[in-house]
């Protein structure tokens, strides 16, 4: 069934990002309904807001209500997460100190719902003690902030007050709208992208890894509740917010980054595709071409998995294979080899599967050798389905 989602808008210049919110989580198939503040309006037409969620937009407790339900009371029991982006320090006020004069303020204290705020005002406001203590009160009752970021503000000022980014502000939505925490307390630890491996200063070797498929498992698993650390290779898109994130450039890092992490998780999941060789010698200069063929002998780099496979006290260590042929073979091979609990085997040659798509076809083995088919499934759903397997 699909979630609704409130959404508060108050007034303040970063009205206009709320909009991108609602268009984001209805490319999502979330239902949206927007409650304005009267100045709010000032900045956005309700009708932008309108056309974007698809539902009526509420401002004025007191207009003729448009079904025989009390408006504010049928949002605030609708809502499965209430959220107020932009936040100005009037509502935040507001909320903290229990006046509901209006619409939003009414119905945000009639929800039940998880309720995420996101302030976004000048600097100088943002820091005064009184916004501080109210957002220090409402954290400490169970209210979710998305912090401001710093920048410069439409006011001319420099500093923090910035309304979060809507990705970001999305992101913590999916995360409160995920009900199962089923991997609550549990240090999950994810390998995720290329790894590159210098020729020359401008040089090097990799493979096709985006990130997608290591980066849905570690918001997958954010999203039922882990403390998760995504290592990652460099890639182009950007990492799951509210996360540990660690940089590595070569195999060796990576392997460094695991090797320091892997004894204080619980799990561990290699989805990086790592690159088995290096060039042999890496030239401090650019390389000349000349008129010759030029060779680049290559030397093995670490097997992360095979070497920290006697180090294995509790963990569940699950890797992946990535096959062009002899999937399921080759899979079976590696889950011995590098003594793993799972094998997550992609095709790599079938079309929407393996690098760079959105999609993967996979089969999951564990190490008693029973194998599981799944169908073509988005990268998000694989993860889903790798943590239900965990879980369980
Ligand atoms: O990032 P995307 O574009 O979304 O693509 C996803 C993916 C295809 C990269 C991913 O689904 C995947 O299959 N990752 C593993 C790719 C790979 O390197 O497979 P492999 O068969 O070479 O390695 C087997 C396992 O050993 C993997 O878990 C790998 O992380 C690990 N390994 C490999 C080499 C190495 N030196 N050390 C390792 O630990």
């Amino acid at each position: 069934m699909s979630k609704n989602v409130v959404l508060g808008v108050s007034g303040g210049i970063a009205c206009y990002k709320a909009l991108d919110i609602v268009s984001r989580l209805k490319k999502k198939g979330i239902n949206v309904y927007v409650i304005m503040t009267q100045s709010a309006t000032e900045f956005v037409a309700p009708l932008s807001f309108q056309s974007l969620s698809q539902n009526y937009v509420v401002v004025d407790m007191f207009e003729d209500p448009k079904t025989w339900e009390v408006e504010h009371i049928s949002l605030a029991e609708k809502a499965d997460v209430f959220v107020i982006a932009p936040a100005t320090a009037n509502v935040i006020g507001k909320i903290a100190n229990g006046i509901a004069d209006d619409m939003l303020t009414t119905t945000v204290m009639a929800t039940k719902a998880p309720v995420l705020i996101a302030p976004a005002m000048n600097t100088n406001m943002y820091e005064n003690k009184i916004v501080q203590r109210n957002i220090e009160f409402l954290r400490s009752i169970g209210y979710h902030f998305v912090e401001p970021e710093s920048g410069r503000l439409a006011c001319g000022a420099v500093g923090k007050g910035k309304l979060a980014e809507p990705e970001k502000i999305v992101e913590y939505i999916e995360m409160l709208l995920y009900k199962e925490k089923d991997l609550t307390g549990k240090n999950i630890l994810i390998t995720a992208g290329p790894t590159r491996e210098d020729i020359d200063p401008v040089r090097f070797i990799t493979n096709r890894s985006t990130g997608k498929m290591g980066y849905a498992i570690a918001r997958a698993a954010r999203d039922r509740g882990a403390n998760v650390t995504l290592i990652t290779g460099p890639t182009n898109i950007n990492p799951p917010s509210f996360i540990d994130i660690v940089n590595v450039y070569s195999a060796e890092d990576m392997y460094r980054a695991v090797s320091e992490r892997f004894d204080s998780c619980d799990v561990l999941v290699m989805s990086a595709a790592v690159a088995d060789y290096r060039p042999k010698d890496r030239s401090d200069i650019k390389i000349k071409k000349s008129d010759d063929d030029l060779k680049i002998e290559l030397t093995r780099n670490k097997d992360i998995l095979f070497e920290i496979k006697d180090r294995k006290t509790h963990q569940v260590v699950i890797g992946f294979a990535a096959e062009t042929n002899d999937v399921l073979e080759n899979a079976q091979k590696k889950i011995k080899k590098k003594n793993l609990d799972f094998i997550v085997a992609n095709d790599v040659s079938q079309k929407d599967s393996g690098f760079g798509t959105d999609t993967n076809t996979i089969k999951i083995i564990d190490k008693f050798g029973n194998i599981k088919d799944y169908p073509n499934m988005s990268k998000d759903d694989v993860a889903h389905t790798i943590l239900d397997l965990l879980v369980k």
